[in-house]
């Protein structure tokens, strides 16, 4: 496939007479595509039911006519100011039951129907007008669904729509009592209007409330979407993509991906980094300029899986934003980098954002390709370079990957309503498992639980809440806490693991302090949580005081506790023969990602690193040809590789 870049592009910000200089401009970058509108209700709509299209008509018209396909975003995300004159009621509340005001942006409630009306209204009125438009090529809804956490709100609006919810899902007061246990604390309801939101209690609420109401909150992102998605379709055939952000696990994207044609995310490797990797501060100077090795990788093999496996950058940074809590600039080479790591991950399309930096409001101190005195930033030259070299290169091909590793949002909700230990985060979770695997030189499928795991090697569910009957028939590697809980958030009849085809119980948890590891027989250790087993299954792993640390029954391998580096790569190579993965053990900046025509190599470190035969420079990347004698699927199976591809 012939991948492309494009740029965020905010016409209204701009005189127009420099528009068709822009438009020119992206044009000789290389650039094909170019997203706008996606903030612009205040100036397509000035007051309430007065319309200004004009200049929209013209900047489209700008940029068409200079060749460039435009994304045309909804505004729902910055609804204008006299919306709140009409719904004063439409703002979210926080967790503290604080209005958030206007004042920037994403200042609504997903369950004040209203708004959701005046959602669908303007999206309609945006369809009709351009959704055959030769010039429109694609459309994004709305902007970073729960970006500012704004997915969750506890409203009045939301109270009642939680209680619509409750009573569709359990049909009865009595049925929700059971299914959540309520006789507990005598916290039992007569009816689902007594039902209030899990927020301001006395102490903690129960967590088969706070579960049922991340699953409603996720429901009510999903319908707003779909309400978009279902106007757009009815005037247009463009695909419809949603940009996601990273590690926000408060709504189902996979549920939502359902309503898309094309996933895509906005990576800004080096403001995650600082604020939501998790990095210790070592892991933080080495990697400052560059971002994490695996997080970039880890959401576009998740975001890959959220629709129909067409996926896009929407926004890449370019240089230093404004929002982390330091903001350095990157290594010259990293603005390259990031686009080429996405297309070695499946991308079609990286957008840079944006266009040109902004000299007023909240992102005046974020870099764009160009200054705000219209002179090149220095992304400008790398973006360039990246044009010119997808032009050269033969088409990137993708490929499934050998190891599958589900990310289930449900299990996200449930741990974090109930984690039992202060830093057991499902997300860290299954991302110490990514890291593990791509350290070992894998590419990786990140998966819904409904994977089949007889299409790959080896299956990873890590945490995963309920184990479902079809994660059976290849080797999968379950727990910790997998199958620990009903989908009710409750303890299973005759104890977890829940998963067939095992004779093990958990019979206590503890979870431990991060100066408190368990050493694990032989190396490595569980941090942060271990899970005491009686089993009649065969024992493949000892903590070092001799209680067993991981069963194998068949196919399956239950796992009790929480590896370290060492202990995942410990369960990989006992793993790694029978599976016949080869694992590598890479340099610790370097990474790898391969498709079916090629290698990628990925220099994620500030120095030059050697490996095997490849000498990468700190931001640099390289590629070859991929006919190693890998082992690819065809057919249905994994076989040797016979595909002969040519030397680059
Ligand atoms: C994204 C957002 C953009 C812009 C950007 C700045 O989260 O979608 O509108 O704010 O961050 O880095």
């Amino acid at each position: 496939m012939k991948r492309s870049l494009g740029v965020c592009y905010y016409p209204e910000h701009w005189p127009e007479e420099i528009w068709a200089l822009d438009a020119q401009q992206m044009v000789e970058t290389g650039l094909t595509w170019v997203r706008i509108g996606e903030f612009a209700w205040s100036r397509l709509e000035p007051q309430p039911g007065q319309f200004d299209w004009g200049w929209l008509d013209r900047a489209i018209a700008t940029l068409g006519t200079a060749g460039l396909k435009v994304i045309l975003g909804t505004p729902t995300a910055t609804p204008p100011r006299w919306m709140l004159d009409k719904y004063p009621d439409m703002l979210a509340r926080n967790s503290a039951g604080e209005v958030r005001k206007f004042g920037s942006r994403r200042h609504y409630c997903f369950s004040h129907a209203a708004y959701r009306d005046e959602a669908r209204r303007i999206t309609r009125l945006m369809a009709e007008r351009y959704g055959a438009h030769p010039s429109i090529a694609a459309w994004q809804t709305d902007n970073e669904y729960d970006c500012h956490d704004t997915a969750i709100s506890y409203s009045a609006h939301a109270k009642h729509a939680f209680q619509d919810w409750c009573a569709q899902r359990y049909q009865s007061p009595q049925a929700l009592n059971a299914a959540w246990g309520n006789v507990f604390w005598s916290m039992e309801y007569d009816s689902f209007d007594q039902l209030d939101l899990p927020n301001q209690t006395v102490t903690e609420p129960n967590p088969s409330h706070v579960l049922a109401f991340r699953r409603f909150s996720s429901d009510q992102v999903v319908l707003f979407n779909r309400v978009q998605c279902d106007e757009i379709r009815k005037y247009s055939d463009r695909p419809i993509i949603h940009n996601f952000m990273g590690r926000i696990t408060a709504f189902d994207h996979y549920d939502l991906g359902a309503d898309l044609d094309i996933s895509s995310w906005d990576s800004y490797p080096m403001g995650f980094l600082l604020d939501r990797v998790g990095a210790d501060e070592t892991a933080q100077a080495h990697y400052l300029r560059q971002g994490d090795p695996d997080f970039q990788a880890f959401h576009h093999d998740l975001y890959r899986a959220t629709s129909s496996g067409r996926w896009w950058v929407m926004e890449q940074q370019p240089g230093p934003v404004n929002w982390a809590p330091w903001n350095p600039a990157p290594l010259p080479g990293m603005p390259r980098l990031w686009a080429w790591e996405a297309f070695a991950h499946g991308a079609e399309t990286v957008c840079y954002f944006r266009w040109r930096q902004a000299p007023f409001a909240q992102e005046q101190m974020h870099a764009g390709l160009l200054r705000p005195d219209r002179s090149p930033a220095p992304a400008l030259a790398e973006a360039a370079q990246v044009a010119k070299e997808l032009a050269e290169v033969p088409d990137v091909g993708t490929a499934k990957a050998p190891v599958a590793l589900v990310f289930d949002y449900d299990s996200a909700y449930a741990w974090e309503s109930q984690p039992q230990g202060a830093d057991f985060d499902y997300f860290q979770l299954v991302f110490d498992c990514y890291r593990a695997l791509r350290r070992a030189g894998l590419s990786v499928d990140v998966v819904p639980k409904s994977v089949d795991p007889s299409a790959y090697e080896i299956t990873f569910a890590p945490g995963l809440l309920t184990v479902p009957e079809s994660l059976q028939g290849g080797l999968v590697v379950a727990g910790p806490r997998a199958g620990s809980k009903t989908e009710e958030m409750t303890i299973p009849d005759g104890l977890g693991p829940d998963i067939t085809g095992l004779s093990t119980k958990v019979t206590f948890v503890e979870s431990l302090p991060p100066f408190a590891p368990m050493t694990l027989a032989g190396g490595g250790a569980f941090i942060k949580w271990r899970e005491a087993l009686e089993t009649t299954d065969t024992v493949i792993l000892h903590l070092e005081e001799g209680a067993p640390a991981a069963v194998r029954n068949g196919q399956m391998i239950y796992i009790a506790g929480w590896p370290d580096a060492a202990g995942w790569r410990r369960i990989l190579e006992m793993l790694a023969e029978q599976a016949g993965l080869d694992l590598m053990d890479l340099p610790p900046d370097l990474r790898l990602r391969e498709t079916d025509s090629h290698r990628f190599w990925f220099n994620y470190g500030p120095r030059t690193v050697t490996y095997q035969h490849i000498t990468l420079p700190a931001a640099a990347v390289h590629w070859e040809a991929n006919n190693a004698n890998r082992k690819l699927w065809t057919d249905g199976r994994w076989a040797r590789g016979s595909k002969n591809f040519p030397a680059l």
